[in-house]
């Protein structure tokens, strides 16, 4: 805006330069000269609020550290399926997940998108087809986990009964990983923001080896910030992912490595 300020009076000081004026155009010139400056200068603290947003926070440069073991090669398997659910009808849908693919599905609502995810990790009985997950595959889901972190008991009793084989000074070190330390570990868990929830759930889910993420439409009920930590994380994270969502800025935040669409039950690689 300074700059198109700046312009504006220099042109203005050039159209009337056949001012007998010299006074008027001196002072005018002077003003786009003070303009900028002050544009210089704004340019200046524009660079700075770069320089400071830059860093990246502790927690996630160590979430890279911690990785699940792998699954098989073949992480999920659908032959054919086709489910009924009322007037909906969806499938038959063929489609293969491989270890570390990193899916996009996408789909108007109601399409089809969570009964594909349901079919897939064999939560939905069939009426057709096969679905199978392969071996060694843990899947987990960051609502289901955050939904663990909302009770009046602290955030480690919360997370220590999440993972009952796992040493309480162990949950500590897992949860200091992602930035979870004393202050927040012996809060109620009720008291944790929608960003520190949102890292206790990917905490948790690192705690049980989880190596196929599923995500179904995460940004319905995270705040930015909280929306913005998972994004980092998933940027870090190794295994496969199966991402449904309807948000662009998270479609272009999110590396991903295939896309699927659903459409009123149809499934379809892009
Ligand atoms: N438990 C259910 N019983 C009956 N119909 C359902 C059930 N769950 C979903 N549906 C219907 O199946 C269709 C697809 O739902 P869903 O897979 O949740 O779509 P999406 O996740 O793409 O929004 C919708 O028309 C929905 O009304
Ligand atoms: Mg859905």
């Amino acid at each position: 805006m300074q700059r198109g300020w700046m312009d504006k009076g220099v042109r203005n000081a050039r159209r009337k330069a056949t001012d007998s004026d010299k006074l008027g155009r001196n002072v005018r010139s002077e003003a786009s000269e003070k303009q900028a400056a002050k544009a210089r200068q704004t340019q200046r603290m524009i660079e700075r609020l770069d320089v400071v947003e830059e860093p990246r926070k502790e927690w996630e440069l160590r979430m890279e550290i911690a990785a699940a073991p792998r699954s098989g090669a073949v992480v999920a398997t659908l032959r054919d399926a086709a489910v009924r659910r009322g007037d909906f009808s969806f499938g038959p849908a063929s489609l293969q997940i491989d270890w570390a693919d990193r899916v996009a599905i996408t789909g108007a609502n109601g399409a089809g998108k969570s009964t594909l995810l349901a079919a897939l990790l064999g939560r939905l009985p069939l009426d057709e087809g096969y679905a199978a997950l392969g071996p060694g595959v843990v899947v987990g889901e960051v609502d289901q986990a955050r939904g663990l972190f909302y009770g009046s008991e602290s955030l480690l009793e919360a997370f220590c009964a999440a993972v009952p084989d796992t040493e309480p000074a162990e949950v500590r070190t897992l949860l200091a990983k992602f930035g979870l330390r004393a202050a927040h570990v012996l809060r109620p868990a009720t008291t944790l923001s929608p960003g520190e929830r949102t890292r206790a759930a990917l905490a948790l889910l690192q705690g049980r080896g989880v190596n196929l993420l599923v995500l179904d439409e995460p940004t319905n009920h995270l705040d930015l910030t909280a929306i913005e930590q998972l994004e980092s994380a998933l940027d870090s994270y190794e295994g496969t992912l199966l991402l449904v969502t309807h948000d662009r800025r998270m479609l272009d935040a999110v590396r991903t490595t295939r896309r699927v669409e659903v459409a009123a039950g149809k499934v379809t690689e892009l």
